[in-house]
């Protein structure tokens, strides 16, 4: 770093109008003061519309934790598009996302990187991380929801042998379930992975049931479960632990008996990890002129609308991260006003609370400290 530090001064003498960084950034292109990028080592094609792209991070990156995730900048037609990714190997080893071909960002991700290619990148960071206690656990995962739990079972089972791992993986297909024959190969290998794979072209829907869950994996209450999927998935997840934890209180109240579907055994706690979020959006709310003071902007905002794209739109420099309410990245101070979290129709106007601009749109004039 300090020969980094040494070459950026004397490019500096040299070079004009190429900044230090540029001109560093022609010999190692991932390499710069201002932006943490990543250059791309391979790219290996999973199914017919996801990819795993693994890169060597530049400075200012840290190992991950297996279950955590990273922003990932892509360039399209010019400008820069952030779109946050689980990182899918095990901790300790190089990183890498895989992606399914969804809309503008991941199809680019998908279909046309290639070795050599640069990511601008910030480091790791989440929450959805394997428990600190080794103990028994379910992952629960649906579609491209396999890529957290990936990287879990991948640090966790070749090297625990007293782990416990009882994995419910669902797919529409054989062939479209990531992972699949690696998440086969290990459950041979080590008795510690048990892999159940539901496939909804043959069986339906995976329906969150005490009765269904306890089918693929008995003793489900007395483990730690961990779930990623789309929505509807997690959802139907949440409300199966919600409904287990309403009939375990109610059957240790004074005076009430333990009737049919209370049980004996404490269920488990749920830790969910949530790759987008339903937003009340098209309800043709009422919006308002949003003021970006520090940005001398103002915009005319519709209700549905969140402000983390109005103020993009605008051309205001906007934090932000996941871009659905998840990160916190994009948190700022509301300074007067009103505004909608899109995700449960709650207004805030508290002027100085922080709002997350990515999942809030105007209900009425707001002023934003931005
Ligand atoms: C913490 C976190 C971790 C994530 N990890 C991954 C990952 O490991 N792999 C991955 O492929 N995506 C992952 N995502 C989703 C990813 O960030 C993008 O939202 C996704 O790639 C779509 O972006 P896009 O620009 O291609 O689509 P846009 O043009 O922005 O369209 C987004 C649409 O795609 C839907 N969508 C978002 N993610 C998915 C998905 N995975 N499958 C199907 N529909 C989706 C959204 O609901 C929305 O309707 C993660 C998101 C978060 C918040
Ligand atoms: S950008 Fe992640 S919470 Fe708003």
């Amino acid at each position: 770093m300090i020969r980094l530090k040494k070459l950026a001064r004397a490019a500096s003498a040299l070079t004009t109008p190429l900044t230090p960084e540029d001109f560093l950034a022609l010999f190692n292109p991932v390499y710069s003061s201002r932006q943490l990028r990543g250059v791309v080592s391979r790219v290996v094609h999973e199914t017919e519309d996801s990819a795993t792209i693994y890169f060597h991070p530049g400075h200012g990156w840290h190992a991950h934790k297996a279950g955590q995730w990273a922003r990932i900048g892509v360039e399209l037609d010019g400008v820069r598009h952030w779109r946050s990714y689980s990182l899918s190997t095990a901790a300790g080893h190089d990183p890498a996302i895989t992606v399914k071909d969804a809309g503008a960002v991941s199809h680019v991700l998908v279909r046309d990187t290639k070795p050599g290619d640069i990511l601008f990148l910030a480091p790791p960071q989440g929450d959805f991380v394997l428990p600190e206690h080794p103990r028994s656990l379910l992952m629960l995962t649906a579609g491209s929801g396999i890529t957290p739990v990936m990287s879990m079972i991948r640090t966790l089972i070749p090297r625990r042998p007293d782990a416990n791992v009882v994995l419910i993986n669902s797919n529409s297909t054989p062939e479209k379930s990531l992972f699949r024959e690696e998440l086969d190969e290990l459950a041979d290998q080590f008795s510690n992975l048990t892999v159940r794979h539901w496939f909804t072209s043959a069986r339906g829907r995976l329906e969150f049931t005490a009765k269904t869950i306890a089918d693929l994996c008995p003793d489900w209450r007395s483990r730690a479960a961990y779930a990623c999927g789309p929505e509807g998935f997690l959802n139907n997840a949440e409300e199966l632990w919600q409904r287990e934890a309403a009939l375990e209180t109610a059957s240790t109240m004074p005076g009430l008996s333990s009737g049919a579907g209370t049980q004996a055994a404490t269920t488990g706690t749920l830790t969910i990890e949530r790759f987008s979020t339903d937003l009340l959006t098209g309800a043709g709310h009422d919006g308002g002129l949003v003021t970006f003071e520090q940005s001398d902007r103002e915009v005319q905002a519709d209700g549905d609308t969140p402000l983390l794209d109005i103020g993009e739109d605008a051309g205001v420099l906007m934090p932000s991260g996941c871009r659905m309410g998840i990160c916190h990245s994009c948190l700022i101070p509301l300074r007067a006003g009103q505004v909608r979290d899109l995700r449960t129709g709650e207004l805030h106007n508290n002027p100085g609370q922080l709002i997350q601009t990515c999942v809030s749109a105007a209900a009425g004039p707001v002023n934003l400290d931005l």
